[in-house]
Formats: structure tokens, C-alpha cells, sequence
């Protein structure tokens, strides 16, 4: 049975304390939900694992309070701390090298000489990130390879009975995973994953960005880049501009194209923002919408590949790509 907790004082305390205990919680930041476990408990974060399917090779994101916090367990240079001033909190995640006295498990770490660190938004996620006053680890609430929940429903639909609770923290916000940057190169700055801070919002702080050898489905610089993920039932076509009766219409901008059996819009002001807030949120719908209906796909209208829509193209990218074997997905 998995608790379904609101964000209230005794919600937040119960939720601590679950963790606290080793248990697992799922709760809500601004970008998706997060299966939270203590990162130094090395048994917690085995849990994570197990809960989600995940393969054991990639390494998870820990949370933090604030950045005082988070630089506790990394050696931040410069750069990284005035990245944290501008960003945090925010959907940004640095890769800094991981600090000697760093209390996170090296299953969290992946036993990587390097630690993914994040401060993110929200009262509530804050709140209980500062109560319980430990390293979290916290991969997004999905079964590998699935889409990510961006509210408690799907992280119920998801993984109900795996987990002991979900905070409910309402919609999140931003909607797409958080921008991973890696700061452990000395030369220059390496993005990692597209997100919710925009490359060109990194650039005015940090200068240009490089970014990696094109991902690798065996030996990936960053698991996460692994090429099937966010995966609905119904197969994906991209960047549709006719689409057939028989597909459900991922559809952007006034002017969604004509013909599709049902259509759902991410944004008929054509924002990016809006888009990528609801885009996970309308995959899901979509994916039920259409089995439902008998279509046979879901087309996905251009977006355009810029700012926000670069992230956004990059997990539809994920949900169109040929689907490994289950188990074998990030
Ligand atoms: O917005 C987010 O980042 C969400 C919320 C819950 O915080 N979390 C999330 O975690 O998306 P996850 O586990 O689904 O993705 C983590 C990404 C993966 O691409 C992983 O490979 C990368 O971060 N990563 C983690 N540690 C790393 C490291 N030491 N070096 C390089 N990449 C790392
Ligand atoms: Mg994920």
C-alpha cells in the first residue's frame, strides 16, 4: 500500500520521517516528481532501484535544501557556485567532483568519482528536504523507461504498492526533467541533458557549452541519454504536419493541423513553457485517449528547436525511438 500524504505540517513530517527510516517517498519538485530515498543508505537506494525497474549502472541526482548543503558533498569551483546563485533554487543539476567526506552511497553515485547535485524549487519539496537534513536521492517516479509523472496520479499509476508514500505537491510547474550540466571538465562546461533551464540561460553565465560524443546505448557519458525513454504504449511519429484518422494529435501552436482522430494541445498560444509543463501530462492522456478510441499512434505537431523546445524535442526524440527490451532502459 503506498500513502498518499498532502503537503501539510503532518504530511511533511510524516514524509520525513519515512525517510528518515529508509523508506521510499515520491514527491513533487518544480520540474517532475522525484522516487526519493536517504542516499546514504545504501539499502534505501537499492529500494529506488528495485521500485522502478532501473538498471544499476546509472547514477541518481541528490537533492538538497540549499546550496550550502549540496557544496558539502562536491568540491564546487568557482563557476559552479555562481551557477547555484543564479539557478538555484531551480531545475539545473551540476556534475561536480564528489568531496572526500561525502556521506552519499556509492550505489547513488554509481561509484563514479563524480556526484549529481540539485537544489530544487518548491515550498514543500524544500521543507521536507530541510527536515530531513540528509542527502536525497531522487530519479524521476516512473518505471524505467516510462514517462515521467509530472503529478501525484501518475506516480500512483505508476508505482503504487512499490513505494511506501507520495507527497502530494500538486502539478509540477516546469513539467521537464531538470538541465544536467558537467562541471568536471576542466576546460569548459558540458551539457549533459537538455532541460528546463535553456542553453542559452547557461551560456549568458557560463560562456559556450560543449556538448558530448552522440549517446551510446552501451557505455553512455550520462545513462539518462540513453535513447528509449519516456515511452507511452502507442508508437510516436514526430514532427507531423498531415497527420491520419487513426492518430492521436500531440498538436502545438493556434493552428493544430486538420485530420487526426483526437487531438490534444500543448499550448495553442504556442508557449514553450506551457508545452513543456504539460507534455508528459498529455503523452499519458493521449496514450489512454487513444487505446481508448482505437487509434493506432500517436503524431506529434513541429515544435520549434529552441529555447525550452530543445528539451522538449529531446524527450519526444526518447519516445519515438525503437524500444529496447523491458529492463534494459534507463
Ligand atoms: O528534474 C530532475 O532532474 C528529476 C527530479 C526528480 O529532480 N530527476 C531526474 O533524475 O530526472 P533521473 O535519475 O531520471 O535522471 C538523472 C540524470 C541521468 O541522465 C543520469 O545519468 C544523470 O542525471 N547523472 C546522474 N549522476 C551523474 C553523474 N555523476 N555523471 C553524469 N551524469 C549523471
Ligand atoms: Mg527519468
Amino acid at each position: 500500500m503506498t500513502l498518499r500524504l498532502a503537503a501539510t505540517p503532518s504530511g511533511l513530517e510524516a514524509a520525513a520521517h519515512i525517510l528518515r527510516d529508509g523508506g521510499l517517498v515520491a514527491f513533487g519538485t518544480e520540474t517532475v516528481y522525484g522516487l526519493g530515498g536517504d542516499a546514504s543508505q545504501p539499502k534505501a537506494v537499492a529500494r529506488i532501484f528495485e521500485a522502478k525497474n532501473r538498471p544499476r549502472f546509472n547514477p541518481l541526482i541528490s537533492h538538497f535544501p540549499t546550496a550550502a548543503a549540496a557544496f558539502e558533498q562536491v568540491s564546487a569551483s568557482p563557476l559552479a557556485r555562481k551557477l547555484a546563485e543564479t539557478f538555484w533554487p531551480g531545475p539545473l543539476t551540476l556534475v561536480l567532483p564528489r568531496a572526500p567526506g561525502s556521506t552519499v552511497s556509492d550505489l547513488a553515485a554509481d561509484g563514479l568519482t563524480s556526484l549529481a547535485v540539485r537544489v530544487p524549487r518548491g515550498d514543500a519539496v524544500q521543507t521536507l528536504l530541510a527536515l530531513v537534513d540528509r542527502p536525497i536521492a531522487a530519479p524521476s517516479a516512473n518505471r524505467s523507461g516510462r514517462i515521467s509523472p509530472s503529478d501525484a496520479s501518475h506516480v500512483l499509476e505508476e508505482l503504487d504498492g512499490r513505494i511506501d508514500a507520495v507527497l502530494d505537491t500538486g502539478p509540477c510547474m516546469v513539467g521537464i526533467e531538470s538541465t544536467v550540466l558537467d562541471l568536471t571538465q576542466p576546460d569548459r562546461p558540458v551539457l549533459l541533458r537538455h532541460g528546463g533551464i535553456t542553453p542559452e540561460a547557461l551560456e549568458a553565465v557560463c560562456g559556450p557549452l560543449s556538448y558530448p560524443e552522440t549517446a551510446s546505448d552501451t557505455a553512455p557519458v550520462s545513462p539518462g541519454r540513453m535513447l528509449s525513454h519516456y515511452a507511452p504504449t502507442l508508437p510516436v511519429r514526430l514532427d507531423v504536419t498531415h497527420p491520419e484518422a487513426t492518430d492521436a494529435l500531440l498538436a502545438f501552436g493556434p493552428t493544430p493541423a486538420r485530420g487526426a482522430g483526437y487531438v490534444f494541445n500543448l499550448s495553442e498560444q504556442g508557449s514553450l513553457e506551457e508545452a513543456a509543463a504539460r507534455l508528459f501530462a498529455g503523452l499519458r492522456f493521449l496514450d489512454k485517449k487513444g487505446a481508448e478510441l482505437g487509434l493506432k499512434a500517436i503524431a506529434v505537431s513541429p515544435i520549434p528547436a529552441q529555447g525550452l523546445g530543445l528539451a522538449i524535442r529531446d524527450r519526444l526524440h526518447r519516445a519515438a525511438a525503437p524500444r529496447p527490451e523491458e529492463g534494459n532502459l534507463t
